[in-house]
């Protein structure tokens, strides 16, 4: 079957000869929005893909005292049972290198360590309901085309939820430190994800040149959740050319 990428429409595609370049363009672009609306709900994805992206972010931000006072944060997935002081959470990461250096006061995220769950995804939905939909989304994709924790299935859940983590969410190397690995992640579910105003979507390196091959198919599958930004009106993927020619 003939593969077709559309040039316009909700999905813009913008390829950078290297990581860095790929970063700084995604910095400036959530830099830009910022600007635009001081008080816009960010949510973020964590992982290695976005870390150049939030230090530049913090950077930029800095270097051009952009007010970041009335921005608000989401977390958008995080592992179950793994205090969020140990470096390989994405509480760890996400306090390290964006909200402590930016001293971000309006910040939530699930916290893993909290033994009720279902309190901790009612506290999401509630913040959700209360302050979404999300002004931009950042992600990275998954090996298996997961978003957040959205794993591949038969099917997808739309908010907030507690799941069963895949083989290829425990390879990740935050786990490799690890004496035990978790079993379960908490993640935003596919619609608080879609319904975000603007999606930004990062991409980088050789191992994902197979993941973006299957994402560049556009054929929406549960099997390969990554393909349901195939119905959202605004993504802009940031790449590399080692992911992406
Ligand atoms: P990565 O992780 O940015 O470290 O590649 C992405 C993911 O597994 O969701």
């Amino acid at each position: 079957m003939a593969t077709y990428i559309p040039s316009s429409g909700g999905f813009k595609l913008k390829s950078y000869p290297d990581y860095s370049q790929l970063s700084e363009a995604a910095a400036r672009f959530i830099i830009q929005e910022v600007s635009e609306k001081p008080n816009l709900l960010l949510c973020l994805a964590t992982g290695s893909t976005p870390i150049k992206t939030y230090d530049l972010f913090v950077k930029f931000a800095i270097e051009s005292s952009i007010n970041t006072n009335g921005m608000k944060v989401i977390k958008l997935d995080e592992w179950v049972d793994i205090p969020p002081d140990n470096p390989a959470t994405c509480e760890y990461q996400l306090q390290n290198q964006l909200i402590q250096p930016l001293g971000i006061k309006n910040y939530i995220g699930f916290d893993s360590e909290k033994p009720d769950n279902e309190k901790e995804l009612a506290k999401i939905h509630q913040y959700l309901s209360e302050y979404g939909p999300i002004d931009i989304c950042i992600l990275s994709i998954g090996l298996n085309g997961h978003l957040g924790f959205n794993e591949p299935g038969d099917m997808l859940q739309p908010f907030a939820h507690k799941i069963l983590l895949s083989e290829t969410s425990l390879a990740h190397k935050m786990l490799a430190g690890l004496k035990t690995s978790p079993e379960y992640g908490l993640t935003l579910g596919m619609a608080d994800i879609l319904q975000s105003r603007k999606i930004i979507l990062l991409v980088s390196g050789a191992k994902k040149k197979e993941v973006m091959q299957r994402f560049m198919q556009n054929q929406i599958d549960t099997r390969f959740p990554a393909s349901f930004l195939w119905l959202h009106p605004d993504v802009t993927c940031f790449c590399d050319s080692d992911a992406w020619e």
